[in-house]
């Protein structure tokens, strides 16, 4: 049993259209009579479409909503097809993740992700900050070199680290049913932790029901960056029951 303050975080990615938000209302109910539910923070980051949508139906709940990501500037501008945090600070989003390995992967740098942090923490959004290694990375065992190189380049010149939450997804994890073994898992959030000291730390990376016991034996985690689970209501609950029974 833990009496830990959680996070657990949904992340949609391009998922949902205005039925899902339906799905919300199990969670919504689950809230109101768990009784641990000022222990934990849940956050939804569905697609930019459902936003405005989801703030408006859980404004009387404490679930918070959140982005998957932002154009880097703060102010308006000629961008076609950008949407930036005083937008999304506009329709309701509390948190913005930055960094996911699926945008790295497209093209997006560390100097870039530097600036979008700084936009959105201007604007007051919160940051879900992503970082992780890829297999090959791992396998050469340089997993803390590019951990150490992700946070000194996406958080150069930033103070303000308690606004941050910082989320190890090693890419290999992600939608791939893999997960670390305990013991790599505790040293990297560990190192993590010793780099970012004013920063929650949360794993992200094929999160379920059924494994989530293994990482709530990991006890310096503050929540969770779920994917796929978290786009079905019963699995989401799970995930939050089991880790306080
Ligand atoms: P999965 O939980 O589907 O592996 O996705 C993890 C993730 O990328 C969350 O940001």
């Amino acid at each position: 049993m833990t009496n830990k303050y959680m996070y657990f975080i949904a992340n949609w990615k391009m998922f949902g259209g205005l039925n899902s938000l339906k799905s919300l209302n199990k969670v919504i109910k689950f809230l109101k009579s768990f009784k641990k539910n000022k222990l934990f923070e849940i956050i939804y980051c569905p697609p930019f479409t459902l936003i405005g949508p989801m703030a408006n139906k859980l404004k009387f709940s404490k679930i918070k909503v959140g982005a998957q990501n932002c154009h880097e500037s703060k102010s308006y501008g000629p961008f076609t097809g950008s949407i930036n945090v005083s937008m999304l600070k506009d329709i309701g989003a509390k948190y913005i993740i930055i960094g996911h390995s699926e945008n790295r992967q497209a093209g997006e740098t560390d100097k870039l992700i530097n600036s979008k942090i700084k936009s959105s923490l201007k604007s007051g959004l919160k940051v879900i900050f992503c970082i992780g290694e890829t297999f090959s990375e791992r396998r050469k065992k340089i997993t803390n070199q590019i951990l150490n190189k992700q946070i000194k380049a996406g958080l150069k010149n930033i103070k303000n680290r308690n606004k941050i939450l910082i989320a190890y997804e090693p890419v290999w994890s992600i939608g791939t049913g893999l997960i670390p073994k305990s013991q790599d898992l505790f040293k990297s959030i560990s190192f993590i932790k010793k780099k970012c000291k004013k920063s929650k730390v949360l794993y992200g990376g094929s999160v379920n029901p059924n494994n989530i016991n293994i990482f709530k034996a990991i006890k310096i985690i503050d929540g969770y960056l779920i994917g796929s689970a978290s786009q079905n209501s019963k699995k989401f609950i799970d995930i939050i029951k089991k880790s306080y029974n």
